[in-house]
This record gives C-alpha cells, structure tokens and sequence, in this order.
C-alpha cells in the first residue's frame, strides 16, 4: 500500500512528517509523489494562525473527491489543529469522510490505527494528551537525493504561554529528548554524508529544564547540546530554531560565537517593539533587555545575521504603540522579518482581550513594517556586494532552473551558477549584487 503525506506549517511539522513516513514506512508501507496513487493519504495540520487553519479546512473539504473517487482510500489527518479543544465540533460538521484524526501525542501510533480501520473499524479519533508511551527515538525518512540539512528534534512543547499563542496548548509542556539519543542521531546523520543539522525545538533555550527539575544528576543544558553536536565530525554547519530572547544568556551567545560549527546566525522572535504591547503579551523581557542581547551578538559577532518575528494588530496596540514598534525595528536593523497579522485564537487569553484591532488597521500596520523592513534587509544585503561568502549548496533555484541556490552561514540565499556536483558541497563565491531577499554571485 502506498501513502501520501500534505504537510502544511512550521519546520516542526516538517520534520514530524518525516518521522511519520519514516513509521510507515519501517511498517511496511511505501511513499508516493501523486495523490491520486496513494491509498493512504496523511495531512499533518498546523493552526498557529486562523489562514492556516483556513487553507488547510479547504484542502480536507476537496479530500472528498479522492474518497468518492477510490471508496478504499483511507484519510488521515494529524497534528496541531486536531489537538485543539473545539475540534470534535469542526470534525462533525467538515469531517465526515476523515478515517482517521490523531493528536500531537499519538501520531507515531498511526500504523497501528491504520490496521484498525482494513480490520473494518470506522472513524478512529485520538486526541487523548497520554504521551507516557512517547517514544525519544524513531525513524526518519529525509526524502530522496542529497540532503543537505537534517532536522533533529531536541524539546517538545512550550511552557511559556505567550498570550497570543495556541502552541502550548496543542503541544502540551516541555519535554527534553534523551541527550544521548540526540547526540546518537546527530553521529548518525553525519554517517550519511549530511553536513548541516537544524537543532528543533519551540523553545531551544529550555533544553533540560525539565530534566534538571525531574531530579536527573548533571542534568545537560541547550549549551551542552550545542557543544556536543560541534564535536560530531562530519558536520560542519549547526542551526537551531526557535529561541526565546528571555532565555537567551550573555553565557549562551558566549557559547555559540565560541563554537566554530554554529552559525552566525540568530533568529529571535521579538513580537512588539513597544514595552506595553510585550507585557500584554506575557513575552518575560522589555526593549531595553532586547537591546542588550543584540549589542551583546554584534560585539562579539559583527557578522553576525539577526532575523526577527513580528505581529502587528496585538490587542490594545495604538497607533503610538506601532510608531514605538517602527522606531525599535529601525533601531534593531535587522537582516529579515517574518511579520504577522494578529491572529486571534480560541481558548488563548489574548482572544478575549479588550482593544481588538481591525483588520484594515491591522493590514495597513502590516503594509508599513513590511515597507520600512523591506529597506533595511536591502541595506543588509548591499553590504555582502563584493565580499567572498562560504555557501552550502542546496539545489537546483526553485524559480530558475538555471540556477542554483544555497545559503550563507547567517542564512542568506545565494543564486549562482553552478554543477550538479555542487549540492550539498561548501563553494566560496563573490557575491555581486543583492536583492531584499537574496544574494547573487554571477
Ligand atoms: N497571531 C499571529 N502570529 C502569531 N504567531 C504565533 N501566534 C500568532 C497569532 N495568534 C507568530 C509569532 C511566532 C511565529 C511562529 O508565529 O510571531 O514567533
Ligand atoms: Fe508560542 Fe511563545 Fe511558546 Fe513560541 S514561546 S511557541 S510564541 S507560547
């Protein structure tokens, strides 16, 4: 039988759906490219914003067509937006041709749910948050041809609570992976000729809180982590996502600029530049404390990158606040921004906050960050024009099959002219002119 998996969401879902081809498969079943080919078909959810959750309503809706088509086709759906607490309502309404819905707890235990329904049960839902049986190692499959980055799981979950955010709720608490199954899998993907690794988590910086507070002796920290996988020979690149800027230490931006394998690189969510809107949204730091870490990085790593996430349209955000937020973001200069209208969420406290800000308003704020960023990562790029650059080669550009494309240590995209050869080698280029979002080296 052959399966077919739809991933929408985050890197986190990303390497989730390799783990789950990686189950179905060691069980026996093989992957397919086509929709119309698979006999199971799997769709991993996301519902960090209400579009995602929109888009992916939309896609299980037109999932009737393949059922009416071939009647035997099983369908799966998992992951983050069947964890929420309103979803048997959804589910009753649009998903009425689902097989199978798993939560962020069960999804490994699809095989088993999968023989259920050939053995004739009908609409299997688990969304029960047991996760003592959660297994710390299980097979991945990263995909066909040349990797270039291995995704490895380190923590799950988040204990933060942002106000704004759904993730704690539908990933439960946190929970460090086995160091040693860490580091095993790290050793492992180096064996294979993998030279970049992307340390995943939604809070990094918490690795081995909650080891230290179950009691275990010595317990390892993020900076154990980082210190062990720069000494995996093989890898040569290591990244990691998301870091909380309230747990980001000078001890832990001294570790990273000391270890030659991790990037220079820091991506750190800010959300609002304005000291109001941060508390309101329970993020545990102020402007004046973001400032600190970023001169802190720019000290001791002046070529350092730093990206940023921003939501704009919070509850209770004025136009003053925004103005706050542009003057921050100006000041800051960050390399990129991932930028978000607010999104309210059911069962998050900022969802039922006073001050809810229109849409236009809120589209309009959008329009003018995005503006004023959109300057400031082009400055950030001119100042590569003529410098040589050390890029990982990832493929074949996406956009110009004449090209190929690959990424900086402080993860700029490059487009040159290259080899099949290339992938997955470290080039040096020129860089010779620079785009809002990329470089070039013609
Ligand atoms: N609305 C808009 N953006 C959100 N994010 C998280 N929750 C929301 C929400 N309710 C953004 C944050 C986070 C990124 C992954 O998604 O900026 O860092
Ligand atoms: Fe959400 Fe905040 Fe946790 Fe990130 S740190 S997943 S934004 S609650």
């Amino acid at each position: 039988m052959k399966f077919y998996i739809k991933t929408f969401g985050c890197q986190m879902n990303e390497h989730d759906s390799e783990i789950i081809a990686g189950v179905l498969e060691s069980t026996g079943y093989q992957p397919c490219d086509e929709l119309d080919e698979a006999d199971i078909i799997v769709v991993n959810t996301c519902c960090i914003r209400e579009s995602a959750e929109n888009k992916i309503w939309g896609y299980i809706g037109n999932l009737k067509n393949a059922k009416y088509k071939k009647p035997g086709v099983i369908i799966a759906v998992l992951g983050c937006m069947m964890q929420q607490q309103n979803i048997g309502d959804m589910l009753n309404r649009m998903g009425k041709h689902l097989d199978i819905v798993l939560g962020t707890y069960q999804q490994h235990r699809l095989p088993e749910y999968i023989s259920r329904v050939l053995g004739g049960e009908r609409r299997i839902v688990d969304i029960s948050e047991d996760n003592r049986d959660f297994p710390d190692v299980l097979p991945s499959d990263r995909g066909d041809g040349p990797i270039h980055t291995a995704q490895i799981n380190i923590i799950y979950g988040c204990n933060n609570f942002c106000s704004y955010c759904i993730v704690p709720y539908v990933r439960g608490r946190e929970r460090s992976r086995d160091f040693n199954a860490i580091i095993d899998e790290i050793r492992q993907v180096a064996g294979q000729g993998i030279k970049e690794i992307m340390l995943l988590g939604q809070n990094v910086n918490s690795y081995g809180k909650d080891l230290a507070k179950a009691g275990v002796e010595n317990a390892p920290d993020f900076a154990a982590v980082l210190e062990a996988a720069n000494a995996v020979e093989g890898i040569e690149r290591i990244r990691y996502m998301s870091s909380h800027p309230r747990d980001f230490s000078p001890a832990l931006v001294d570790t990273i600029s000391r270890l030659s394998k991790v990037c220079s690189y820091y991506h750190l969510p800010l959300q609002s530049g304005c000291d109001k809107t941060l508390k309101a949204m329970n993020r545990g730091y102020d402007r004046a404390r973001y400032a600190e870490i970023i001169r802190q990085i720019r000290t001791t790593t002046p070529d350092a990158a730093i990206t940023t996430d921003l939501i704009v349209g919070f509850p209770g955000e004025t136009e003053e606040d925004f103005r706050e937020c542009l003057d921050f973001i100006a000041e800051c200069r960050f390399d990129a921004a991932y930028t978000f209208l607010y999104s309210p969420r059911s069962g998050t406290v900022a969802a039922t906050m006073p001050g809810q800000v229109p849409l236009a308003v809120k589209k309009e704020r959008l329009q003018r960050l995005t503006n004023l960023q959109n300057q400031i990562s082009l400055e950030k790029n001119l100042a590569y024009v003529g410098r040589k650059v050390k890029v990982l080669v990832e493929g074949e550009s996406k956009n110009n099959p004449d090209c190929y494309t690959g990424r900086t240590d402080s993860n700029k995209i490059v487009i040159f002219h290259g080899e099949p050869q290339m992938i997955n080698q470290i080039v040096e280029l020129e860089i010779t002119a620079a785009k809002t979002w990329h470089l070039e080296a013609f």
